[in-house]
C-alpha cells in the first residue's frame, strides 16, 4: 500500500486530537483512504502530554514541517490568521495540499488562499472550520449540489450555546459557564471570538459562500454577541413558547444576501431549539431537498478531530488526481463564481421581541402601540407584568409582526424617547425557520 505523509503543524485541543485519532483508529481510516496515511512530522511549540510522540519526529521549528520535502499533506491547526496563514501559504508554494480547521483563516482569507492553491494545483480543505464534528461542508458542497439553496440557519458557536443552555437550565451565570467552557477546549484562546458572535460569523460567511456560490465577504457580515441577554429575557422566551439561540442566518434574495448572526427567539417546537449545551446544528432549505438539518458536536478535541481527519483521507484519496477532477473548495468552479450583494442589516425583514421597562401610568402602553402602528407594525403578543414590589416601572414585552429593520430602528428610537419609558429597549429579532 502507498504511504501519504502528512505533517501536523500545532498540537494544541485539535491537534492532539487528530494525533490520537489517526494513531487510534490507524487501520480503518488507512482502509479508507486506501492507502497508509503517515505522521512523518509535528511541529510544535511545545509537547502536550496528552499524546504520545516519541516515534515521532518532532520540530520546535512549525516550518520545518512545511518545508519537509517527503510531506504531502500540511495540516494547519495552530489557529489565527498570522503565523497559520503564513504556514498555509508556504505549504501551497511548496506544492503541498492543506488541511485546516482555521475558519477565521478560511473566512477573512480564503479567496486570497484558494486562489494560490488553485495556481498551484493543491488542495486546501477546511471541514473541521465549521461546526466541528458535522460533516456540513461535505453536505453542502455536494451532498446538496443539486439544489439551490434558499437560506440557511445554524447554531453555529458551541461555547454560545453551551452558555444559553446553562444559564436557562440552571440559573447559572455568564462568567462561570465561560470559565468551564474554556476549561474544556470549546472556546476559542480570545473567546470574546465567542460571545460576540464573531467566532460564529467567520462560519457562517464560509456556509453562505458554499450555499450560494459566491466569494467570501466576512467583513460584510452582521454580528452581534450573546452578552447582553437578561435572565428575564430567557424567561419571557420560555413564557411565550420560544427559545433563544445565537443564530446564524444566510438567506438569498434576488437583490443580495442576508448574512447575520445574532441572539434569535425560535419556536421551541423546533428541533434546532431543542439543540442543547455545546452541540451545534445547521438547518439548510434547498429547493429540491426541502428543509434538512445537520447536528452533533461543534467544538472539542476528537470530534474536531474527525472533521480534519475526513479531509486527510479524501486529499489521500485524490492525491495522485488531476486538479481539475476534485472539488473545488467553494463547491463551485472558481470562473462560476458569482459576487453578490450582502444586503445592510437596515434592509432585512424580520419579526421582533421588544422589551421596555416603563412607568406604570395610564396612556403608556397606547402611545407606544401608536408608535408600532404608525410604522405598520402589527402586535402579535403584548405582555405587561405588574411592577415588582417597591418598583415603578413596570416590564412590558411586545412580539411583532414580520417589519424591515430600518422601521423598526425607528420605533424603538421613538419609543427610547418617551418621557415614560426607562432605558434602553431589548430587541431580539424572532425567526419562524418553517
Ligand atoms: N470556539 C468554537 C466554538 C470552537 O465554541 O464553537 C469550534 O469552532
Amino acid at each position: 500500500m502507498k504511504t501519504v505523509k502528512i505533517g501536523i503543524c500545532g498540537l494544541g485541543t485539535v491537534g492532539s486530537g487528530t494525533f490520537n485519532v489517526i494513531s487510534r483508529n490507524q487501520a480503518e481510516i488507512n482502509a479508507r483512504a486506501g492507502c497508509n496515511i503517515e505522521i512523518t512530522q509535528v511541529g510544535a511549540r511545545r509537547d502536550n502530554p496528552a499524546c504520545d510522540t516519541s516515534n515521532t519526529q518532532v520540530s520546535r521549528d512549525i516550518f520545518g514541517v512545511v518545508s519537509n520535502p517527503e510531506i504531502e499533506i500540511v495540516v494547519e491547526l495552530i489557529g489565527g490568521t498570522t503565523i497559520a496563514k503564513d504556514v498555509v501559504m508556504k505549504a501551497i508554494e511548496n506544492g503541498k495540499h492543506v488541511v485546516t480547521a482555521n475558519k477565521a483563516l478560511i473566512a477573512e482569507f480564503g479567496n486570497e488562499i484558494f486562489a494560490a492553491a488553485n495556481a498551484k494545483g493543491v488542495a486546501v480543505a477546511y471541514e473541521a472550520a465549521v461546526a466541528g464534528g458535522i460533516p456540513i461542508i461535505r453536505a453542502l458542497r455536494e451532498g446538496l449540489a443539486a439544489n439551490k439553496v434558499e437560506w440557511l440557519a445554524g447554531i453555529i458557536n458551541g461555547t454560545g450555546n453551551f452558555i444559553l443552555t446553562e444559564m436557562r437550565d440552571k440559573g447559572r451565570s455568564f462568567e462561570d459557564v465561560l470559565a468551564e467552557a474554556q476549561a474544556l477546549g470549546y472556546a476559542e484562546a480570545d473567546p470574546t471570538f465567542d460571545v460576540e458572535g464573531i467566532d460564529a460569523a467567520h462560519k457562517l460567511v464560509i456556509l453562505a459562500s458554499l450555499a450560494f456560490g459566491m466569494p467570501l465577504q466576512f467583513d460584510k457580515a452582521y454580528c452581534e454577541g450573546i452578552a447582553h441577554i437578561a435572565p428575564q429575557d430567557v424567561e419571557y422566551a420560555n413564557e411565550l413558547g420560544y427559545r433563544i439561540k445565537h443564530l446564524g442566518i444566510a438567506r438569498r434574495h434576488d437583490n443580495g444576501v442576508e448574512l447575520r448572526v445574532h441572539p434569535t427567539f425560535i419556536p421551541e417546537k423546533r428541533l434546532i431549539a431543542n439543540v442543547d449545551g455545546v452541540s451545534n446544528a445547521v438547518l439548510v432549505k434547498g429547493d429540491a431537498v426541502g428543509a434538512t438539518l445537520y447536528y452533533g458536536p461543534g467544538a472539542g478535541s476528537e470530534p474536531t478531530a474527525s472533521a480534519v481527519i475526513s479531509d486527510v483521507v479524501d486529499l489521500a484519496r485524490m492525491a495522485s488526481a488531476k486538479a481539475e477532477n476534485r472539488v473545488p473548495s467553494l463547491g463551485a468552479i472558481p470562473s462560476s463564481l458569482t459576487d453578490r450583494d450582502i444586503l445592510p442589516i437596515s434592509e432585512i425583514q424580520t419579526s421582533y421581541y421588544l422589551r421596555l421597562s416603563a412607568l406604570d401610568k395610564p396612556g403608556v402602553l397606547s402611545k407606544v402601540t401608536q408608535i408600532l402602528s404608525d410604522r405598520g407594525i402589527s402586535i402579535e403578543a403584548l405582555i405587561q407584568k405588574e411592577p415588582a414590589a417597591g418598583q415603578e416601572a413596570v416590564p412590558i414585552i411586545v412580539l411583532t409582526n414580520i417589519v424591515k429593520e430600518q422601521a423598526m430602528d425607528s420605533a424603538i428610537g421613538d419609543i427610547q424617547a418617551l418621557e415614560a419609558v426607562v432605558g434602553a429597549v431589548v430587541r431580539i429579532r424572532v425567526e419562524s425557520l418553517d
